[in-house]
């Protein structure tokens, strides 16, 4: 039986990483960092880093480039196929390496906006495997504990989104707070700003953090400035905002 161990690792600050992960990290018998080349934003270099940091003598690192992701015939069609490409892949290089206790670094929460876990269950039709999943601090807990806040307002919901589904549908009916996570596109911007309150964080946990917040009207444009040129210095930029639209009420 092949253990699997997938490890949320935090937003990239070692700070993040729990004794559980460091210690699932140590236990390994091979970790495997997908790595998509040239581009910064695969964090491969960076999680190669964080193993070196971490553990005295880390098991062997797989690096292994990702197969290229093609949606030509229909999104959901060309992610599920991109998913059981990565699988195929992942399966190729525990073979590989015999390995019988691998593991893979999750940015933030496995839970939380990504693949892996859907990709282990693929993977998991194909070779015996036992799934562990170490629990990591998300973008959301580090951009609420970067500006200090609560993630809710008292006794009141909290909706979790991306920046396609505000810009294809508005403000949801239901609540008055969202977290935008994955917008490549500042999608505030679609919104009416009256009234909304905004809480942006971006590289949170890392060197390079930035952080902005107050009334969307006042702040949205130094918001626009501040990630194009921080995305224009460094190659690669990810951002998280929650917004409030009853701060002011
Ligand atoms: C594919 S999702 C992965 C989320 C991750 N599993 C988590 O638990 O936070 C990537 C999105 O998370 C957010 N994110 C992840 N790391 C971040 C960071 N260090 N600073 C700001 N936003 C981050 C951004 O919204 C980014 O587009």
């Amino acid at each position: 039986m092949i253990e699997l161990a997938l490890i949320g690792i935090g937003t990239g600050s070692t700070g993040h990483l729990t004794r559980e992960g460091v210690a699932a990290m140590a236990d390994a018998d091979l970790i495997l960092i997908p790595s998509k080349g040239e581009d910064k934003a695969d964090l491969a270099a960076l999680r190669q880093a964080l193993c070196r940091q971490v553990l005295v003598s880390p098991p062997p690192l797989a690096v292994f480039d990702m197969p290229a992701r093609d949606v030509s015939d229909g999104y959901r069609q060309g992610v599920e196929a991109w998913h059981d490409a990565i699988a195929a892949r992942w399966e190729q290089v525990i073979r590989a390496h015999g390995a019988i206790r691998p593991a893979l670094l999750v940015w933030g929460d496995p839970s939380l906006y990504d693949s892996t876990l859907r990709i282990a269950e693929r993977v998991a039709r194909r070779l015996p495997l036992n799934l562990r999943v170490i629990p990591g601090i998300t973008a959301i807990q580090a951009l609420c504990a970067a500006h200090a806040i609560p993630l809710n307002a008292v006794a009141a919901p909290v909706l979790i989104t991306t920046g396609r589904q505000i810009r294809d549908h508005g403000w949801p009916e239901t609540v008055d707070r969202l977290v935008v996570m994955l917008d490549g596109e500042c999608s505030f911007q679609s919104l009416d700003a009256q009234g909304l309150h905004i809480w942006w964080g971006a590289f949170l946990g890392m060197r390079e953090q930035i952080l902005i917040s107050g009334p969307l009207p006042e702040v949205a444009g130094h918001i626009l400035e501040t990630r194009a040129r921080a995305r224009a210095e460094h190659g690669w930029i990810m951002d998280v905002y929650l917004l409030d639209r009853c701060r002011s009420r």
